[in-house]
């Protein structure tokens, strides 16, 4: 396939940021927010940016939207280098950061898209037409007419993205599109995602919800201290672990290492996780064969050592915490 075909190619993308820090700012920290990454998105794709906090998402996000200038490496959007071709691309994309600000809370929701739809220099009459459409589209147009400073967080959320829909962009990166959002509001949200897709756009997603990636995502990213990772659809990444059934349960703090101590017993093939509350250690045994762990762990059930236990299919979120974990081991 050629670059022209594709929506978007990465090569050898690098963000550096120089800070400076102390009382005569004498200080300069460098923060490598994203390091070689490279990856590229099909059009009509739905990719999926995964990774933990200050991983480098937004990063990456922003300088495909044009919005930060790369320390190095190049981007291309349909077959154009993004520093030569800025305008014409500018004019393809749309974008929405989560917890974004940029609305006026004195004007109505309409008169914002207006408003924003004249920056654009949208024609009236296309204008016209086009905010009810996209109002009803985020689930917002019984309160269309209401000033956005009596918006809940979540309806400015929704806003913003009729906002970044309004010039009709071909690629739409969604920076963690329904944090902040109600659960009935996220699977609206997502629903239109999916008609966003269907209708032939590519979508450029974040989000910390694996659930959410799983269901909307055609290939998935996972970045990690600015380096990607891990890079796969999301069944490939799930069988990326021989394990498919979890085994979970609980135990008390005082009683973890004796636990420990049991489960050093099982198949090396075995991964155990442990995740710690503060009174108890939450433990995922990702095993091919459940029989055995649960023959082993049974007559510890119910006791101190082994508080509840259930057994469940592995998730995305399973495997993403076994890369997270594993990666720079
Ligand atoms: N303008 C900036 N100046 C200095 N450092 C920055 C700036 N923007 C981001 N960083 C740093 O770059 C790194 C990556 O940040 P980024 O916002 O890309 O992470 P993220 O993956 O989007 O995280 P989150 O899930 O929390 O949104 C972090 O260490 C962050 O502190
Ligand atoms: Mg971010």
């Amino acid at each position: 396939m050629t670059t022209e075909q594709k929506a978007i190619t990465i090569n050898q993308l690098r963000k550096t940021f120089k800070t400076r820090h102390g009382f005569w700012k004498r200080t300069t920290r460098v923060t490598e927010a994203v390091q070689d990454v490279n990856f590229d998105v099909e059009r009509g794709e739905l990719f999926g940016l995964l990774g933990p906090n200050g991983a480098g998402k937004t990063t990456t996000v922003k300088m495909l939207a044009t919005l930060l200038i790369p320390t190095s490496g190049t981007i291309s959007i349909f077959g154009q280098d993004i520093t030569q071709h800025t305008n014409e691309i500018r004019k393809r994309i749309g974008f929405t950061f989560g917890g974004a600000r940029g609305l006026y809370g004195r004007l109505t929701a309409s008169e914002n898209l207006r408003y924003f739809a004249e920056l654009y220099a949208l024609p009236p009459e296309v204008t016209r037409k086009r905010i009810p459409e996209l109002l009803e589209l985020v689930g917002l147009s019984t309160r269309g007419d209401d000033k956005v400073e009596t918006y809940s967080s979540g309806m400015q959320q929704r806003l913003h993205l009729a906002r970044a829909l309004l010039h009709d962009p071909e690629l739409i990166y969604l920076d963690e599109p329904t944090v902040g959002i109600d659960p009935v509001g996220a699977r609206e949200l997502r629903a239109t995602i999916k008609n966003l897709k269907a209708m032939g756009k590519t979508i450029l997603l974040t989000t910390h919800y694996m659930a959410e990636a799983d269901e909307l995502c055609d290939r998935i990213a996972i970045i990690n201290n600015g380096r990607i990772i891990a890079l796969d659809t999301p069944s490939a990444l799930k069988n990326r672990i021989t394990a498919d059934t979890v085994i979970e349960l609980k135990t008390s703090l005082e009683h973890l290492p004796a636990l420990k101590t049991l489960l050093d017993q099982l198949d090396p093939l075995t991964s155990v996780t442990y995740t710690q509350n503060t009174h108890e250690e939450a433990v995922s045994i990702h095993t091919v064969q459940p029989g055995t762990v649960i023959e082993l762990l049974s007559p510890w059930l119910n006791t101190d050592l082994v508080h509840n236990m259930e057994m469940r299919n592995q998730t995305l979120e399973d495997v993403y915490i076994n890369i997270i974990q594993g990666d720079g081991k």
